[in-house]
């Protein structure tokens, strides 16, 4: 990225809305006058104009217990139904609910009214296996129709779903399933990626085969058809046991606050937070900025989210958001070049998709593929382009907004996180003049601000830490088990005030622009990895003695992760530096996902450290990323970086 801060708060380019897309728009500019004359009367008003109330509520926010927000909390609803039987009785059971793609080309399109149909099945057969409301239920497959299924019917019975993306370890599954207790996992033999079948179950073997759990079975989807592995009495196939069970299912209603999901995420230390998320608040949110952030019409467009179901972009923007708002969209099983490296714009052909949300990091690599190929393909359909996960560089947003959306199609930079469960800082497109690298403003009903350190405003033009200043409804209800870290990690900072994690500038419009995070955690290619998790599995392997892990600029994948390691003195001979480095990348492939597999592993003999004894990452940093090496005064020893330096010329 070549653009520093400076030439970033100097961006002059704008791009105002056409007026035929305005004219068109579904978010109307009075969004933002109403929000901000009655905030909490706004976000009723969305709540009962976008969702389905069993039983309406009558208080919108009790925010006594603060940092614990309850929203619409004397509402029921059941959020399935909301996604699936409402769109069915309004007469829509015929329009396409997903049209899913195998990576391999085999495709299958599931109308509302079918997907209904499965979901219920699937929660009589969850039913039939003992779970309860309030029941935690793992969920660890590949981008099948199955993995919304899933996750609906788990919703559909009140029990509370946790997905781990198909890529972590099966020590990384291990302990969301421990920490969350889950009394059941859903998984598949396999999933296409990258022109291959790869194995699931064996993970989730590997993750039961020892210690106790209390997970009584394990429904296997057939995606892959590879071999398995089968324990008798544990382990049942997902299409002989729903073949068995009812078709018929009613949807019971649950508290607006009855818990709906929980995502695990990185944090500063080790041990990845379960973020808890409820019903009502969160189904609300992620419709009112599906439908607006997006332009939702539902009757014509046709809406794709490249991310995982394993991620919080797949858990609001590929199932609660558009099956709540009843949209038309894509779903993709495999890798962005499998088989070919223009597989996305193919789709986008082939499904005539008109809005498209992704990563920077994959615009990145198209860029790098080069123009051609997109060209090759009519994208004449999109209309709308969303970014997320990273802050955009500007040549990446305009190479996304010439090549990909035809110099026509505007762009939206969402901000958001797992915490706050749906976008909270973007343009909304027909109304924003967009700018190209800034996420631009708060939506209407979202309060942000910037603050220093002590908790004063910073000015236009300046930098500081951002804050959300107000409860919003789609906000972490806590982590899973854990009051004090939720407490400690998010509120101590700024009182009642959301700390995100991330800095943040306000340009001379006092417009934001993200500048990644100000904590001990790596953005690579938009997935969250803290370094304290990557050290510890570092530090567990016999070679190590000591690590320290930084993430250092990517041109593709924003960050990339990279590591200095000591090696105990009784191992120096037992390999060379290079096979030390390739045994320490796979080990830590292994034990957490291929995601956090270090780019770089350095062999070194001392790290930096304060006469405390705190490793100055900043210093490795820099070194990472081919700098001159900052302020070295606070290190104990100052002659270390020295050192450092020329063992690794
Ligand atoms: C972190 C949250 C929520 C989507 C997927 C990532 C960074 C996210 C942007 C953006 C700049 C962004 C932040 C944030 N981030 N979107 N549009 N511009 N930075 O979710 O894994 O919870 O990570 O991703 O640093 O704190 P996540």
């Amino acid at each position: 990225m070549s653009n520093t801060i400076d030439n970033l708060l100097h961006e002059t380019r704008r791009f105002p809305p056409n007026s035929e897309f305005t004219a068109q728009a579904i978010a109307k500019p009075e969004l933002y006058a109403e929000a901000s004359a009655n905030r909490l009367g706004f976000w009723a008003d969305q709540a009962r104009e976008l969702v389905h109330w069993h039983k309406p509520f009558t208080r919108t926010l009790d925010w006594t217990n603060p940092p614990f927000a309850k929203w619409f909390d004397d509402g029921e609803l059941n959020v399935a139904y909301n996604c699936l039987d409402r769109h069915v009785l309004a007469g829509n059971g015929n329009r396409v609910a997903l049209h899913w793609e195998g990576e391999p080309g085999d495709s299958r399109s599931i109308t509302y009214a079918e997907l209904t149909a499965e979901v219920k099945r699937a929660a009589n057969l969850l039913t039939s296996l003992g779970i309860r409301a309030g029941d935690r239920v793992a969920i660890y497959l590949p981008m099948i129709p199955e993995a919304v299924i899933a996750m609906l019917a788990v919703a559909r019975i009140g029990a509370v779903h946790s997905v781990v993306f198909g890529g972590f370890s099966a020590e990384s599954l291990r302990s969301r399933i421990d920490d969350a207790d889950a009394k059941l996992v859903i998984t598949a033999d396999g999933g296409w990626r990258k022109g291959k079948v790869s194995p699931l179950k064996p993970a989730v073997d590997a993750a039961l085969a020892t210690g106790e759990t209390n997970v009584g079975h394990v429904l296997v989807v057939k995606r892959g058809d590879n071999p398995v592995e089968w324990t008798e009495g544990r382990d049942l196939w997902w299409h002989e046991e729903i073949a068995q069970v009812d078709a018929d299912h009613t949807a019971k209603a649950f508290d607006a606050e009855h818990p709906l999901f929980i995502l695990y995420t990185s944090g500063t230390t080790g041990k990845p937070k379960g973020i808890l998320h409820t019903s009502g608040g969160y189904l609300t949110q992620a419709a009112f900025t599906h439908k607006n952030v997006f332009d939702l019409h539902p009757e014509t467009d046709v809406y794709w989210c490249t991310a995982d179901v394993g991620w919080i972009t797949g858990h609001s923007y590929l199932v609660y958001g558009p099956l709540a708002n009843g949209a038309t969209q894509v779903m993709y099983e495999g890798t962005p070049d499998a088989p070919h490296p223009g597989r996305w714009w193919e789709i986008i052909e082939k499904y005539k998709v008109s809005i498209f949300y992704t990563a920077p990091t994959a615009i990145r690599s198209f860029m790098k593929l080069g123009r051609q190929i997109p060209q090759g393909f009519d994208l004449s359909s999109l209309r709308l382009l969303g970014s997320v996960g990273e802050p955009i560089n500007p040549e990446a947003w305009m190479w996304y907004r010439e090549v990909i959306g035809g110099n026509t199609a505007p762009i939206v930079d969402t901000w958001w996180q797992t915490e706050t469960g749906a976008i909270m800082i973007s343009a909304l497109p027909g109304i924003t003049a967009t700018k190209p690298g800034s996420a631009q403003v708060p939506l209407p009903g979202i309060s942000i601000d910037v603050l220093d350190e002590s908790g004063g405003h910073v000015g236009h033009g300046n930098g500081g830490l951002l804050v959300v200043s107000e409860p919003w409804p789609s906000m972490l209800r806590g982590i899973w088990g854990d009051p004090q870290r939720f407490q400690e990690t998010y509120w101590d900072k700024f009182g009642d005030k959301y700390f995100a994690g991330d800095g943040a500038r306000l340009d001379e419009d006092g417009e934001i622009w993200l500048l990644g995070r100000v904590d001990d955690v790596m953005n690579v290619s938009g997935h969250r990895l803290s370094t304290a998790e990557i050290e510890s599995a570092l530090v567990a392997h016999p070679l190590t003695a000591e690590a320290a892990v930084v993430g250092a600029a990517d041109e593709t994948t924003g960050q990339a992760v990279v590591a200095f390691v000591i090696i105990k003195e009784s191992q120096r001979d037992a390999a060379s530096r290079d096979d030390i480095a390739a045994i320490l990348r796979a080990h830590v492939a292994e034990q957490i996902g291929a995601i956090a597999r270090p780019r770089q592993v350095f062999v070194v003999n001392e790290l930096p450290k304060t006469r405390s004894g705190k490793i100055m990452r900043r210093l490795l940093q820099d070194i990472a990323e081919g700098r001159e090496i900052g302020d070295t005064t606070t290190l104990a020893d100052a002659s270390v970086m020295q050192i450092i330096q020329d063992k690794l010329n």
